[in-house]
């Protein structure tokens, strides 16, 4: 371990500049970060259950093979990210340890469930289209591993989310059971998506300290209401209309006025008591036991190939 060296650490953050794995960093400050990479690479592995609910069932050829780019394209920012959290001294066999034993959470939104062809649309519209908005400030985050791994994550997430976005275009002006359909949808995915962002600032423990500490650039509320005020003209565009009658422009604030979020809704899923919570992490812990002999494999191959080397 380095020196302890705070003088330094607050320099670098003063002058914008990155926190590498070798520089010396708060224990806080470390615990933080792992705590927010994990529930993001937790997301990001528990996020493929959902819609490859849907992967079967696709219903082109087209369709079906962007889904399954799109599936994999998650597991591979798991991927990232678990690399990204193992630079800060954590082994990922303990991270994935703490998401299947309820130590470690991963997003809200992912306990939903995707009840018709329509949700994969509005979760590439609302669900990544929030996950973008909350991504691209950590481009910018203090820790150099994350901010790096979010740059490749936001590209391909933009890509997500434009194809959910065509997908509920084509359904709205498709036939009346089409538009229904795509309609349903977003009114089953607004709220959770609002969510997304975290608890009011109010009630946000962390916001001021990870602020502080460059690792978020804006609030929970912040970003909660760029996103709203995003989605309004798309919504528009797609010809839907989103759920929430108190939506209106508010010219003296110079953004859209929403109606209160349920966040009775919010904490019981956080509780565990969402729609899908327990199917989604039984069906995680399932595939990783099953995964158990091609980890082996993995391992004793890298041996092998270790042991032919030459000295
Ligand atoms: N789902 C689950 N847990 C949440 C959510 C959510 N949507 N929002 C907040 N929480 C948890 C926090 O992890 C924290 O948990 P703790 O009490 O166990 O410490 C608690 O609620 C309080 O929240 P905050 O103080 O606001 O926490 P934080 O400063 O970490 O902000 C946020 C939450 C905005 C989600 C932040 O962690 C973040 O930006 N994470 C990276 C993005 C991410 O994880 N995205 C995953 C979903 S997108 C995708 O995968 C496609």
């Amino acid at each position: 371990d380095p020196d302890p060296d705070p003088d330094t650490f607050e320099r670098t953050l003063a002058a914008d500049e990155r926190v590498e794995p070798r520089d010396w960093m708060p224990d806080a400050y470390r615990a933080t970060l792992v705590r927010q990479i994990a529930q993001h690479a937790h997301s990001e592995i528990i996020g493929m259950q959902p819609e490859a609910n849907w992967i079967t069932r696709a219903p082109s050829l087209r369709r079906k093979a962007i889904l399954i780019a799109k599936v994999q394209d998650e597991a591979g920012h798991g991927l990232y990210l678990y690399g990204a959290a193992e630079t800060l001294g954590v082994a990922r066999e303990e991270l994935l340890d703490a998401l299947h034993e309820g130590r470690q959470r991963y997003s809200s939104i992912f306990n939903y469930p995707t009840l018709t062809w329509a949700d994969v649309g509005a979760i590439g519209w609302l669900v990544d289209g929030a996950a973008i908005t909350n991504q691209v400030p950590l481009c910018r985050c203090s820790y150099g591993p994350y901010a790096r791994a979010m740059v490749r994550i936001c590209k391909e997430e933009s890509f997500h989310q434009r194809q959910g976005y065509e997908l509920l275009l084509a359904l709205a002006k498709g036939t009346d059971a089409q538009r229904a359909m795509a309609q349903d949808a977003v009114d089953r995915w607004w709220w959770p998506s609002l969510m997304m962002f975290g608890p009011p600032d109010a009630e946000s423990p962390h916001t001021r300290q990870s602020m502080a500490w460059k690792i978020k650039r804006h609030s929970n509320d912040e970003l909660r209401q760029r996103f709203v005020d995003i989605c309004v003209p798309q919504a528009e565009t797609l010809g839907l209309t989103l759920p929430d009658p108190a939506l209106r422009w508010n010219e003296e604030r110079g953004h859209f006025d929403h109606g209160p979020i349920d966040w009775a809704e919010f904490k019981a899923v956080l509780r565990g008591a969402g729609p899908c919570n327990e199917q989604r992490i039984g069906q995680r812990r399932r595939a990783h036991a099953e995964g158990a002999w091609v980890r082996e494999a993995a391992a004793a191959y890298a041996r092998k190939q270790r042991d032919r080397r030459p000295a």
